[in-house]
């Protein structure tokens, strides 16, 4: 017998969202399964990978291992909301221009990431960048692209003055 659900307002993307979840239902099941939002990734499902990273109230959080019901009162924010954002639009462009992604799996996570640390921290340096990643973990580029790509990233958006 599956757990009883209940009805659960969640503030996802700058909109109200209605969705049914039981009490142990984590905050990735929820977005990937009933609101289509799979950017965010079930990887390993125990808080290891970072692949199901997003943004819990301006910081980034393993969806993975945030219930469901314990998000009600937060501003969860996903790939596809911070699409939109100029910051994330410079990520992707030197994600592709540092070749820093192979398969992809781990890169919808890298980039929720790497959007918070710009946000936080708009010059940081290239140990600032490791910190700040070193909860994603990817299989295929050696991590060193990737640090180049969010260096990149942040050197655009301060030339052009623009705001994570
Ligand atoms: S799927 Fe959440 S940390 Fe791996
Ligand atoms: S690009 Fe394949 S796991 Fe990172």
């Amino acid at each position: 017998m599956s757990a009883p659900r209940q009805t659960l307002q969640l503030q996802v993307n700058g909109a109200q969202a209605e969705v049914r979840a039981g009490l142990h239902d984590s905050l990735l099941t929820v977005l990937r399964d009933q609101l289509q939002l799979t950017a965010a990734k079930r990887g390993c499902n125990q808080g290891v990978c970072g692949a199901c990273t997003v943004v819990r109230d301006g910081w980034p959080v393993r969806a993975c291992l945030s219930l469901a019901h314990g998000c009600a009162h937060a501003d969860i924010e996903t790939l596809e909301g911070l699409n939109q954002q100029a910051a994330m639009q410079a990520l992707q462009k030197a994600f592709a221009a540092e070749s820093a992604f192979q398969c992809g799996f781990c890169t919808p996570g890298m980039l929720v990431s790497a959007h918070a640390l710009l946000k936080h921290t708009p010059q940081p340096d290239a140990d600032q960048v490791r910190a700040a990643m070193s909860g994603n973990l990817c299989r295929c580029t050696g991590y060193a692209p990737i640090v180049a790509a969010v260096l990149q990233a942040a050197a655009q958006l301060r030339a052009q003055e623009l705001a994570p």
